[in-house]
């Protein structure tokens, strides 16, 4: 494998310090090189520096040109949905004149109506339109992914869903609690299937589970049945809580040592406190929140308290179909109270952190993986300033050139 040389680069940015989550008012600082390098060598960061530091290059290192622009780790999705097939763009269109989604989820639509389409959907062309938005997201800077199953609440789908994600190159999470599938009466009847029929395969291609602890969908009780029986199978436990209502699910993600608990746009002060003194994530989707007219999570008052906090985009077809952490980041900061530096650790360093990968990505240090999003801009801010905009012009993965405007 060669290696390349990203040089005179305007800046090389990435979160500050060595360790991984940050939390406190170390979520917010970064370590920004003027007038810098990278070097990449066998996929992984070599070395980063500033220009007067760099040594003879040798002759056969492939150089790219940096003069103008930032560079930043490539961005990591913690939480996506993005292995579906269809759209909902009928019911994106009912909701603008007053249907609610709760209101189209308890009627059949909304995941459901995706469960349809996913199932009916050949394992082929799932794993065309899972590479295609994986193109999407890559071009919006993201390098490391997170997708859940959830849309296909049978034995088959479930698992077709966790094979595309998988050889897609991302992190698979089988939400196996998404829905309650309409063959199965009541919620317990199919905990009984997924987690006799489904877990034992899902184990072995996941590497956590997810449930949706929300009315209309899983209660706390059944969350932990749910969760308890994924833990035994050696996964990663999250949960998605605090959407719509608060039902104990930061409680129960305490209680069980999940990793994340995601959404949080209903979470109240006491949920604050206790995430602040707690190690489980708490993910913030600031898009879902958008797309359904709902509150923003109190990211400030849980970067305050002392808590994990990542972002991500929730990319799905029904509550944010939105595959832009730029965009997210931008959401952060005009809607949240977050600092640019920390919602760019945010979707870095703990974002790798949730997924349990923080000792290869989310930072440009060196043994990292040359995962990196080159700027056409000198200042790196522009990627959460900008409203939309669209400056991510390189992006690097493993040291090779992946995409470019
Ligand atoms: O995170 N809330 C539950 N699950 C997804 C939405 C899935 C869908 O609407 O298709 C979410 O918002
Ligand atoms: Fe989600």
């Amino acid at each position: 494998m060669s290696a390349l040389l990203v040089r005179d680069l305007a800046q090389v940015v990435s979160p500050a310090g060595d360790h991984a989550p940050l939390r406190g008012t170390a979520l917010g600082e970064l370590r920004v090189i003027e007038n810098g390098y990278v070097l990449c060598e066998e996929g992984r960061v070599a070395a980063v520096g500033s220009m007067s530091e760099l040594g003879a290059v040798a002759a056969d290192v492939r150089e790219l040109d940096g003069r103008g622009r930032a560079a930043l780790p490539g961005l990591v999705d913690c939480h996506t949905h993005a292995c579906f097939a269809g759209d909902r763009a009928a019911e994106f269109e009912l909701r603008a004149s007053g249907a609610s989604y709760e209101e189209l989820h308890a009627a059949g639509g909304g995941i459901l109506s995706t469960v349809r389409a996913t199932r009916a959907a050949g394992e082929e062309d799932l794993a065309d339109a899972l590479r295609r938005r994986r193109g999407w997201m890559r071009s919006h800077g993201t390098t490391t992914w997170e997708a859940k199953s959830g849309y296909g609440l049978d034995r088959d789908t479930e698992l077709a869903q966790l094979r595309a994600i998988r050889d897609a190159g991302g992190v698979p999470t089988w939400l196996g609690a998404h829905a309650v599938p309409p063959e199965f009466e009541d919620a317990d009847s199919y905990l009984d299937f997924a987690l006799a029929e489904v877990l034992p395969e899902a184990a072995r291609l996941a590497e956590a589970a997810d449930v949706f602890l929300e009315r209309g969908a899983f209660d706390a009780v059944h969350a932990r049945r749910y969760l308890a029986a994924c833990a035994q199978a050696g996964l990663v436990l999250r949960l998605h809580a605090d959407q719509f209502t608060e039902a104990g699910g930061i409680e129960l993600a305490v209680g069980v040592g999940a990793r994340s608990v995601d959404h949080l746009e209903a979470t109240g002060p006491e949920g604050v406190r206790i995430l602040g003194a707690s190690d489980v994530a708490a993910v913030l989707l600031p898009a879902a929140a958008l797309f359904l007219g709902r509150p923003m999570p109190p990211a400030r008052d849980l970067v305050d308290a002392g808590a994990i906090v990542a972002l991500a985009t929730d990319f799905n077809p029904g509550s944010a179909f939105c595959e832009s952490l730029p965009v997210i980041m931008s959401l952060a900061c005009t809607q949240m109270r977050m600092a640019p530096a920390e919602a760019l650790a945010a979707c870095t360093v703990n974002a790798a952190h949730v997924l349990g990968h923080a000792d290869r990505a989310g930072r440009i240090e060196p043994g990292f993986e040359a995962d990196l999003v080159l700027l056409d801009v000198p200042d790196w801010r522009y990627l959460a300033y900008h409203l939309g905009g669209e400056h991510v012009a390189v992006v690097v993965e493993g040291g090779d050139v992946v995409w470019e405007r």
